[in-house]
């Protein structure tokens, strides 16, 4: 079935979630972070993530701002600086404003002139994700965008895909469903979207059920395969 909607995940697909610590470790005065950052945003990002699909199975819901400072307090303990209070505060300033992946905006162009319907569905909350749209400057391109906590429950819960034909009349074969985390492509898949995992980090598939039916390496391809599909 052709494609008329393209659907986007978030964090870490359009928007860059190293961007926080990369930033704030350039910053003047951040010496110790030089030697730290990577591995506190990979902790940051880690125990985000668990705790989102922790608190879907145990029926916990909170909002993902709830959730990304608790793990941001999580790996600021890990790599030794949980006393830095100011060091945090910056950190989830940064995490407001983080940076599109460069070619975001000319992809999104591309899609909106083939005719396409363009979205995000996310687990981030509709502030924090107005705060991330605003500053990447792409809200003229989107169409919708859908959060979580329109269903109080975290990704991969089935109700949160299902967002997306409530609020489009689609069937699930008519979206194209582009995510960087490689168990959200393959649940996305599993529901029955058609499923672009973006694998920057040249990452192994996940052993899940189900498989998205492309891999990327960025964005840039995802207009051309939109309109491919039959
Ligand atoms: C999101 C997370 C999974 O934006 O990155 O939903």
């Amino acid at each position: 079935m052709p494609i008329t909607t393209c659907v986007f995940d978030a964090y870490g697909t359009l928007f860059d979630v190293a961007a926080a610590a990369r930033t704030a470790a350039g910053e003047p005065g951040r010496d110790a972070l030089e030697g730290s950052w990577k591995r506190l945003a990979q902790e940051w990002r880690l125990k985000q993530l668990q705790y989102t699909w922790l608190r879907a199975v145990a029926d916990a819901h909170t909002d993902f701002w709830n959730v990304t400072q608790n793990g941001l307090d999580y790996a600021l303990e890990a790599v030794g600086l949980d006393g830095d209070a100011e060091l945090r505060e910056r950190l989830l300033a940064l995490y407001w404003e983080l940076e599109a992946y460069p070619e975001v905006p000319v992809m999104l162009a591309k899609l909106k002139q083939a005719g396409m319907r363009t979205a995000i569905l996310s687990n981030g909350s509709p502030d924090m994700l107005d705060g991330a749209v605003r500053s990447a400057g792409i809200g003229d391109l989107l169409d919708g965008v859908l959060s979580v906590e329109d269903v109080g429950v975290f990704k991969p819960h089935k109700s949160v895909y299902d967002l997306v034909g409530k609020r489009f009349q689609t069937e699930a074969q008519q979206v194209l469903f582009v995510s960087s985390n490689g168990w959200d492509a393959a649940s996305a898949a599993g529901y029955g979207f058609y499923t672009v995992w973006v694998n920057r980090a040249g990452e192994p598939m996940d052993r899940l059920p189900w498989k998205p039916q492309e891999m990327l390496s960025d964005l840039v391809q995802i207009p051309e395969i939109s309109v491919g599909v039959e």
